[in-house]
């Protein structure tokens, strides 16, 4: 634990390691033509499609997109952060790892160190609590909640530990007063949400109190969360934690670690609504069940299941809010289905949900509905004809409309070629009128093409800023479009704000252009650039990579002939002046009329 790593020694380690060798020292690598070839380690495949390229120092999987370095691939791989990459690097090459030093930097060193004991803390509160409430479940105070999930909800010993569950007594500080025992003060309490407080007094309680407790895992298995539910019909029914350093509700899915764990390879995951859900089918033998924390499925919950597996299955209630939740997933989903992803669409009988199902038919008959659920394609064309006539033109046009906008949001490929083909013959449009060529967004989002009408005057900073600005979000998503930014594009030159804070990250990614977003920001962290590349890094987040590309390119053509624009201008004013002092050249003077040809009419 210490100082920041010398960007230097980064920059060293990376050129000094192979990936080939980082890589075949976790799995086994083929070598075929230049390339080597491995099963991906990333998600979940029979035959190879990791691609390990040793010129480029790059590995790039054609089944799920993963791709990256040889930090970014220890980083995912061995789910290591930064530093912790850097050094499992350094190791591989006999180094140790050197970290700054002077005034400044052991002040940050101390707070680095602060705030790693304080994770550690964190992490160790949080196990305390879980193992409390586990053991609640042999106590009086337990009772209750251990018959409720024993005879009620009919779980067995087995599955209550393998899910780790628990009860909270229905005391105001029983959990406080044991964790305070343990030296976990009541800030910390309170700041992972194991406390609450209410507002008008300022008095502290345990937050979750006569609930049966279902502890939320990362992916490390380490608790990060609790979801608590009522043992009767009182209201909420469920409590989860807020959001802490720890939990971000966006992101977890409710019984991942506990997929993982089982034997045998994961084929698909299956996406169910609730906690019960997931413990109950993983009694009854289904495995792969997870579930989002009360949310819809997000971009970020579907990154993770993908890194897994290739398939997924949502399963929703048969009701009104089923059908909504199930198009919210699309639309989530839609950007991720590369093409060997498949997603598919479970609708159960009104009035059931997986937990009651599987309990009344068993794992087999359970599983044979998952087995048939809708494929997207057919959901999706499902749902989009609903309500229309498509014998009638007015059907079949508002059809061609409705499928638009869900063919654009698909990355290419199959998938989006067989849909393209179908959606075709039902409106009897031409797939070209289904899914135009993408618009220029940043022509249409920005000036109007050169001549096309009077603006005004020269390619402002502004102009040039917001362009630039625009480009370096795109390129904090996805760095490796630094590829498509010609060389001889000179940011150096352009007139736009913030330049000192762009051009060092332009600079480094025309070094490194196969860095993932993670290591580049990791790489830059504590600077005034890193900064930058985080906030820019979130707006883009969501942001589809072939939209993206699209857009770097726009910008680039933009970029051109704006500054192509402000040299003819400087020119044409130079010429000018000089011909207020002397007589041209034939060749000034034909210059001069063809800028004055070239030009916006204002400048005329
Ligand atoms: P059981 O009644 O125990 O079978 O619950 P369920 O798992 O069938 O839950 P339900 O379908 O009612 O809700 C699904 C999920 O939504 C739950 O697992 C919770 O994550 C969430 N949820 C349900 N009710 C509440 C609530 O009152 N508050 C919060 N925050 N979340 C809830
Ligand atoms: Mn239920």
């Amino acid at each position: 634990m210490a100082g920041r790593i010398p960007r230097q020694f980064i920059d060293d380690l990376a050129a000094r390691s192979d990936l080939v060798e980082v890589v075949s020292s976790r799995l086994t690598l083929k070598k075929k033509g230049k390339d080597y070839w491995g099963l991906c380690p990333f998600h979940n495949e029979k035959s190879p499609s990791f691609s390990v390229s040793p010129d480029k120092q790059f590995y790039y999987c054609f089944g799920c997109g993963a791709s990256g370095n040889a930090l970014s691939f220890i980083m995912e791989h061995d789910h290591l952060d930064f530093v912790e990459a850097v050094e499992a690097l350094a190791r591989m090459q006999g180094l140790d790892v050197p970290r700054e030093e002077g005034m400044q930097t052991s002040a940050q060193q101390q707070e680095a160190r602060r705030q790693k004991e304080k994770q550690v803390q964190q992490y160790r509160a949080m196990q305390l609590a879980q193992e409390f409430f586990q053991q609640q479940l042999n106590k009086p105070e337990g009772l209750e909640g251990l018959t409720y999930l024993k005879e009620k909800r009919g779980l067995s010993e087995a599955i209550l530990q393998t899910f780790g569950l628990g009860v909270a007594p229905d005391q105001w500080s029983a959990l406080k007063d044991q964790l305070t025992q343990a030296g976990i003060t009541e800030a910390q309490q309170l700041e992972l949400g194991l406390l609450a407080q209410k507002e008008e007094t300022g008095r502290v309680y345990d937050r979750f109190r006569n609930r049966v407790i279902f502890p939320i895992r990362n992916v490390h298995g380490q608790v990060i969360g609790f979801g608590g539910r009522v043992l009767d019909d009182s209201k909420p029914k469920y409590l989860n934690s807020p959001e802490t350093p720890l939990f971000h509700k966006g992101q977890e899915l409710y019984g991942l670690y506990e997929a993982r764990k089982q034997p045998g390879r994961l084929e698909k995951l299956l996406v169910v609504e609730g906690y019960m859900d997931v413990v109950a089918l993983a009694q009854q033998g289904v495995q792969g069940a997870v579930a989002t924390l009360g949310t819809a499925t997000t971009p970020e919950h579907l990154r993770r299941i993908f890194r897994l597996v290739n398939e997924v299955v949502f399963c929703f209630d048969g009701d009104a809010a089923g059908q909504q939740a199930a198009e919210r997933a699309l639309d989530n989903v839609l950007p991720q289905m590369v093409d060997g992803r498949q997603a598919r669409f479970l609708f159960l009988p009104q009035g059931e949900d997986p937990d009651t199902l599987v309990r009344k038919e068993g794992a087999g008959l359970f599983e044979q509905r998952v087995n048939q659920a809708l494929p997207l394609a057919e959901f999706l064309v499902r749902h989009l004809s609903t309500g229309l006539d498509l014998k009638q033109l007015d059907g079949q046009i508002r059809l061609a409309e409705r499928a638009r906008p869900k063919l654009q949001a698909l990355p290419g490929g199959l998938l989006q070629k067989r849909l393209l083909a179908s959606l075709s013959q039902m409106t009897g449009l031409e797939a070209s009128s289904l899914l135009p060529v993408k618009s220029d967004p940043v022509q249409a989002t920005t000036a109007p093409a050169r001549h096309s009408a009077p603006q005004q005057g020269r390619p402002s900073g502004q102009q040039l800023t917001t362009l630039v600005e625009k480009l370096f979000r795109l390129l904090a998503r996805y760095p490796e479009l630094i590829q498509q930014v010609p060389e001889d594009l000179d940011f150096a030159q352009m007139e736009a704000a913030d330049l000192d804070v762009f051009l060092p990250i332009i600079n480094y990614l025309r070094k490194n252009p196969s860095i993932t977003p993670q290591v580049l920001l990791a790489y830059w962290t504590a600077t005034r650039e890193g900064e930058a590349l985080r906030v820019s890094y979130q707006r883009a987040l969501e942001l589809d990579k072939q939209a993206a590309a699209l857009e770097v390119e726009a910008i680039c053509s933009r970029l051109r002939s704006l500054t192509g624009e402000k040299d003819s201008q400087q020119r044409y004013q130079a010429l000018l002046e000089a011909a207020a002092t002397r007589l041209l050249s034939e060749e000034e003077n034909r210059e001069l009329m063809q800028l004055m040809q070239q030009l916006p009419p204002s400048h005329g």
